[in-house]
């Protein structure tokens, strides 16, 4: 399934590199040509000779190497790749990549490239949960930096908890729905509405809210992933593009519904943007002045088009699958419910957004998928984890009946 595809496999210092050997050959077995970097730590756990004798090429090494920079020059082999894996991926690494640091082949590899770069993060618990961490995989999640796992259980060190590298059979699956092409969503289209939009008050001024677009532009990746063809319709945010889809900017809630419908027709659409329900009637074409003496302005609201509303009324261009969210601060289940039926959508994915709920902006999610079938409530997880949990059952619903 991976014929022809080329990977460039980072293996970074920590001792999950022995699985780094097991995955070279498994990517082999699929076809795909792997080239591998190793940095000094990673050559602490794994020998040059070995790596080379797996992939059947030599081994790069050295950033200031005459002869690797002759033949193979970081920037030429940062791009002759489809894809970038970092396995095992280390705290240093990791953090290096967010600070955009290169002082080593790898790092210089990675802050080169133009292609995906997946990461396998690798590490005791202490470090994965440590603040520095968790920020810098932020950093790279808001980048489009890829990543799977790490799981838990028994560490190397002896310590038990977050850190274990994904396994090879997993990060291989994960490849091979990134470019194998063959994941369960191939030829399938699909639109996200993600972000807040901005509704205009004078040129200067706007009504927005707090959507940091992240669960939505996680949706959209998560789609890609499993091989859905995935226009991304998005509100003003400050998050890089997912890569491999179609992105569409719009501010208002008016341009993002002309958005979604020029993007049809799909077959699946998630509208996770927490739009505006209101446009301003009254928008100035010029800035509004302070005038001495003289009230504030009053700001006339017109309601906005409903997007989801819309789009779920039955039709020809209806998509197949409409999934909602609905954002509450009381009463979520009730109120997902009640969204459900007025807005004629599929599913609602109901979320806690009240204050310190830390949904809005935050890096992870507690869902519940409300269907006309029941209730499926998931466990707190990461926005990612979420989005990859809602992607899996879109793709079981296309295999069988809608639930
Ligand atoms: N939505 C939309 N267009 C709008 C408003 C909302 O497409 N103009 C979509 C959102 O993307 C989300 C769902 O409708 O999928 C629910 O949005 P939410 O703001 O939670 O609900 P509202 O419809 O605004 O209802 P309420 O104000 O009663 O909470």
């Amino acid at each position: 399934m991976l014929d022809g595809r080329r990977i460039l496999l980072i293996i970074s210092g920590g001792i999950a590199a022995y699985k780094s050997l097991e995955l070279i050959r498994r990517l082999q077995d699929r076809g795909a040509a792997v080239r591998c970097v190793l940095t000094k730590g990673g050559a602490q756990f794994v020998t040059p000779l070995a790596v080379a004798a797996l992939s059947g090429d030599k081994v790069y090494q050295e950033l200031f190497s005459l002869t690797d920079e002759a033949e193979m020059g970081h920037i030429r082999l940062s791009r002759e790749a489809d894809l970038v894996v970092v396995a095992p991926a280390t705290a240093n690494i990791i953090a290096k990549m967010a600070a955009g640091i290169a002082d080593d082949l790898a790092s210089t590899a990675l802050l080169a490239t133009d292609k995906p770069v997946l990461i396998a993060p690798a590490m005791n618990t202490m470090m994965w949960l440590h603040a520095a961490t968790q920020a810098n995989l932020a950093t790279l999640a808001a980048r489009g930096i890829l990543r799977i796992g790490p799981g838990a259980g028994d560490l190397a060190c002896g310590e038990v908890g977050a850190g274990r590298m994904a396994e090879p059979m997993e990060i291989l699956e994960r490849i091979e729905a990134l470019l194998g092409g063959g994941g369960p969503l191939t030829g399938r289209r699909a639109i996200v509405t993600s972000g807040p939009t901005h509704e205009a008050i004078d040129p200067v001024r706007y009504i927005a809210n707090r959507s940091s677009g992240r669960q939505g532009h996680a949706i959209a990746a998560a789609l890609a992933r499993l091989g859905a063809e995935v226009t991304l319709v998005s509100g003003p945010v400050v998050l890089a593009d997912p890569p491999g889809l179609q992105v569409v900017k719009v501010e208002s809630a008016a341009q993002m519904l002309d958005a979604v419908q020029a993007a049809l027709p799909a077959e699946i659409l998630v509208c996770a943007a927490a739009v505006a329900d209101w446009g301003v009637a009254n928008r100035a074409t010029e800035k509004r002045k302070k005038q001495a003496g003289a009230p504030p302005p009053t700001i006339e609201l017109v309601p906005n088009p409903d997007i989801l509303a819309t789009l779920s009324q039955p039709g020809p261009a209806r998509p197949r699958l409409v999934v909602g969210f609905a954002a509450e601060t009381e009463n979520l289940l009730d109120n997902a419910a009640a969204k459900l039926a007025r807005k004629g959508c599929d599913w609602i994915v109901a979320n806690d957004v009240s204050e310190g709920s830390g949904t809005f902006g935050g890096e992870a999610n507690t869902v519940h998928v409300v269907t006309p079938g029941g209730i499926d409530s998931w466990p707190r997880m990461g926005k990612d984890e979420v989005a990859d949990r809602l992607a899996d059952r879109i793709a079981s619903t296309f295999e069988g009946p809608l639930s």
